[in-house]
């Protein structure tokens, strides 16, 4: 099975979900185009659709986005072009004053047999008042999952992965590939 990304903090983390099960996955590292989208749902989805046409065989690939509540879900969709612009900084400075409530959800698409279906996973949590860690990428500094006093930065893959969204996904996509004997 071949994972598409050009990340390499996803590849870790979804391989070595993938290795706990027992199952190796191929490094596809394609960067390609995300269509801006209003859903998490539709990008990871035409993604899917515009790579189903150039890679052979089956794949999944996977787009994340963070929620935050009390600004109606921003950045959401818009998560990539934030981690590029005004990043973790201008979102604390964004939150001043306001409610933490946050989510990071992701959904996988499974392109098999040249169908796509897909699977999604969300971890609720709060947005710290300042960074902290140095694991992990993108919004992890500033992330306390709910239950826990610590961002995804302070903690290793192996803790993230008992619990995160990308984990939860991957978990979903897994358990219908061994139900389908479609691993490969
Ligand atoms: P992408 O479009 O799925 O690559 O994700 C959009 C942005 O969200 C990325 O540029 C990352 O900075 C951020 N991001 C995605 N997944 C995570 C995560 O698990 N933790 C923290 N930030 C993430």
């Amino acid at each position: 099975m071949k994972f598409v990304t050009s990340n390499k903090h996803k590849f870790d983390e979804i391989s070595q979900v993938f290795n706990n099960a027992g199952i190796q996955i191929e490094w596809l590292k394609l960067k390609y185009d995300e269509l801006q989208e209003d859903f998490t749902e539709s990008i990871s989805y035409k993604s899917a659709m515009a790579l189903k046409e150039i890679i052979d065989g089956d794949f999944f690939l996977e787009d994340t986005g963070l929620y935050i509540r009390s600004l109606s879900g921003f950045p959401g969709p818009y998560s990539s072009f934030v981690s590029k612009t005004i990043f973790n900084d201008g979102l604390l400075k964004l939150l001043v004053g306001k409610d933490r409530g946050a989510y990071f959800k992701t959904v996988v698409s499974l392109c098999i047999d040249r169908r796509i279906l897909q699977f999604g996973g969300i971890l609720n949590g709060t947005i710290a008042e300042t960074p902290s860690g140095e694991n992990g990428f993108g919004f992890d500094p500033i992330f306390i999952p709910d239950g826990l006093n610590k961002t995804l930065a302070d903690m290793e893959i192996s803790e993230k992965n008992e619990f995160s969204h990308r984990s939860r996904a991957i978990k979903h996509a897994l358990l219908f590939l061994k139900n389908n004997n479609s691993l490969s």
